[in-house]
């Protein structure tokens, strides 16, 4: 078992973030400035299993969420350079957009399937287009999303197909039971929850195996530590997907109290991002400055170098660590 991230790298920074989970290693001469991907991590066991890139790509900011949003070309490029430096691991969902990053993510790498692997989210209703608030994972929306899910990303089989958010009225059981006959139809490979209590993780993973969880989990937002979710991932063989794992950005560094979000598209406004208290926790992006100064390191490399060790020695030997 093991874990992967879901980060999304800025346009102009993706070196630095690619550089992480490739140990600093470089690509070959000729292409001097390009950083190689070559980590590779296995999430979940048994059937469940799931190799996949140690660092993965979160296409959520490219249309939804992140204020200001690159052009198409530039995002189908970014993409598949992301592939080709050795990411196989790419995130979306149905409520990105919605729908418009299953449709981005299907167009720049639906003709590579096989080769990387894009996993995708249902749960949050949609009804023409737009999000309802509620949630819907009732055994036949699960069924229609998922074919919906397939036109958009342009492929006959999702590699990972996460309940996105818990459907309070709709026990666990009847969600792994339809993800099951999913799989045995051959229209999914494997599952994931987000952000999921152990005792549904336990419920659902004793249905049919869970290959992921995915919650938040950064340096500044340690609930999975001691809520019990790393602990039963451990227990039972099941990889862990943390995302946000920059928080949003501010680790990285770029985000300050002067920061700007578009109040209809950025959900970093309902997150706390507000000028003072970015003001008062940026002694948190200082500190990780002055340590990677001294050793060539960004803010970013440091924030997720840290999840991608830490994760190891959790889903390893937990917090028996001395
Ligand atoms: N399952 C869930 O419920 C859930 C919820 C949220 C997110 N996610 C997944 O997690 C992924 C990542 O989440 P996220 O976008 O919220 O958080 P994140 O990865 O913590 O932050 C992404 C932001 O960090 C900035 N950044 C990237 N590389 C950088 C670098 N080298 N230096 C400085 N800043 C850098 C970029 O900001 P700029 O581009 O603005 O410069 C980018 O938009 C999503 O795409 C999605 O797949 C899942």
């Amino acid at each position: 078992m093991g874990a992967a991230l879901a980060v999304s790298p800025a346009l102009d920074k993706a070196q630095a973030a690619t550089r992480v989970a490739a140990g600093n290693k470089t690509a070959p001469a000729g292409d001097a400035k390009a950083a190689a991907i070559t980590a590779r991590r296995t999430l979940g066991t048994g059937k469940a299993a799931f190799k996949v890139s140690a660092l993965g790509f979160g296409v959520m900011g490219m249309t939804y969420n992140r204020s200001w949003h690159p052009d198409k070309k530039q995002c189908v490029r970014l993409l598949r350079e992301a592939m080709d430096r050795g990411v196989t691991l790419f995130d979306t969902a149905i409520i990105y957009g919605p729908l418009n990053n299953e449709e981005l993510t299907g167009e720049a790498l639906g003709e590579f399937r096989g080769k990387v692997n894009v996993t995708t989210k249902f749960g949050h209703e949609v009804i023409n287009g737009k999000a309802t608030g509620r949630q819907d994972s009732r055994p036949a929306t699960i069924r229609r999303y998922c074919e919906e899910s397939l036109k958009r990303l342009r492929t006959d089989v999702i590699p990972m197909f996460y309940q996105h958010r818990f459907d309070p009225n709709t026990p666990v059981e009847d969600v792994a039971g339809t993800i099951a006959d999913l799989i045995k139809e051959g229209k999914v490979l494997r599952w994931g929850m987000c952000e999921v209590s152990p005792d549904t993780i336990r419920k659902a993973h004793a249905v049919y195996p869970l290959t992921a969880i995915q919650s938040e989990y950064h340096l500044m937002h340690r609930d999975v530590e001691k809520n019990g979710v790393l602990d039963v991932c451990r227990e039972l063989g099941i990889g862990f997907v943390p995302y946000s794992p920059m928080n949003r950005g501010f680790l990285g560094g770029d985000l300050n109290e002067y920061t700007e979000f578009d109040p209809h598209n950025d959900n970093r406004t309902t997150h706390g991002f507000t000028p003072e208290a970015m003001r008062a926790n940026y002694r948190i992006v200082n500190v990780l400055q002055r340590f990677g100064r001294e050793r060539g390191m960004t803010a970013a490399q440091l924030a997720l170098g840290w999840l991608l060790q830490l994760l190891q020695v959790w889903l390893t030997i937990g917090n028996k660590r001395q």
